[in-house]
């Protein structure tokens, strides 16, 4: 691998779109909160964890994904979950992060919103003062829930909607298409809120059409499967969507076989608006620069990838033109402003 490369990719600054932030749950912290909140678990000691973490699939990585968040009982809990995250990632040099919370794992264990949003919200306030890291809030709906029960959330989330950025849906995506959520998001829409999927997953090229056609998305989550599709992938690079890609997550659920058939260069190449992230990186091997090590170790990933991956974060973030900019200034001073003689000016 080259080493001047892999530099480059862990020193750039970089956005993070599709970060779960109960999938940052390490296995010690679940051992520690468990202790605490005096919550029995299934296993025996952090290895014997950490050995359960092998998948065949998205479900079964689910079925493990949800028990353990079983931990995470009070504000302080929600609070250091997300501290240790943001000061995880300030090493590898994210500078903006939007992340999911899966709020109706928690309503359902009788863990109010105000505990889940209290708790991650002070932690990102406190990683915007000390770390210098912006954020957004998203809160994702699980699509192997009811519409009724995602209508039932929202209207919990009411007094809360001042704290939230956005509306997700995530969870088992086959047999889940969008449009039994399409009656919720207009009404996030109607609300002003950004609305962003996972598609294309595991789920066919359709799936992305109707979260494009149906939820009226800004953002699709993972969308491999829309290189299915060469019209889709046109109206994608037409519309400039934004793919929130996460390469080792791929590699973990077998959404690809091997790092070296990862589809993110087509991506590029294409003229699609792929970026890096992690999604769950307790589970799947790593924070958003290992995703990058990954696909240098297996793929010829160029300088000018680089740069295009770290510039589709920021294009892809729900933040302010002028926001943008300064990222981008950023950006270009790391890559030393200057590219194959050009000089690139935004
Ligand atoms: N929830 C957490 N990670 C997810 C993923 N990769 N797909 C669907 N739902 C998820
Ligand atoms: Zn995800």
């Amino acid at each position: 691998m080259n080493a001047e490369l892999l530099q480059l990719a862990q020193q750039m600054p970089k956005a993070e779109l599709h970060l779960h932030i109960e999938g940052s749950l390490e296995p010690e912290m679940v051992f520690r909160l468990a202790e605490r909140n005096g919550v029995r678990l299934n296993y025996p000691n952090v290895n014997s964890l950490r050995a359960a973490y092998a998948f065949n699939n998205l479900q079964e990585f689910l079925d493990i994904y949800y028990t353990g968040m079983s931990v995470l009982r009070t504000e302080e809990d929600f609070y250091e979950l997300t501290w240790a995250y943001l000061k995880r990632v300030h090493q590898d040099h994210v500078v903006h992060v939007e992340m999911f919370f899966d709020s109706q794992v928690h309503l359902e264990r009788g863990i109010p919103l105000d505990v889940q949003i209290g708790g991650i919200r002070r932690a990102l306030q406190e990683g915007k003062e000390q770390l210098g890291i912006s954020s957004k809030l998203i809160l994702s709906f699980l699509r192997h829930l009811s519409e009724a029960q995602a209508f039932e959330t929202l209207k919990l989330a009411q007094p809360f909607l001042d704290q939230l950025d956005g509306f997700g849906l995530d969870s088992s995506e086959l047999g889940h298409p969008p449009e039994k959520f399409a009656r919720v998001f207009a009404r996030c829409k109607e609300l002003g809120f950004k609305i962003t999927a996972h598609a294309g997953e595991e789920g066919p090229p359709d799936y992305v059409a109707q979260a494009l056609n149906l939820l009226q998305v800004d953002r699709i989550d993972h969308g491999n499967h829309s290189l299915d599709d060469p019209a889709l992938v046109q109206r994608l690079t037409d519309e400039g969507k934004t793919l929130t890609v996460c390469p080792l997550s791929n590699l973990k659920l077998r959404v690809v076989k091997h790092m070296d058939q990862h589809p993110i260069l087509t991506m590029l190449h294409q003229g699609l608006k792929a970026t890096i992230n992690s999604d769950d990186p307790a589970y799947f091997g790593g924070y958003v620069n290992d995703n990058y090590s990954a696909l240098l170790e297996h793929l010829p990933i160029t300088r000018e990838d680089l740069y295009q991956l770290s510039r589709n974060s920021f294009d892809g973030a729900w933040i302010s033109e002028e926001e943008k900019t300064t990222y981008l200034h950023e950006l270009n001073r790391v890559f030393g402003s200057t590219m194959n003689g050009d000089i690139r000016h935004f």
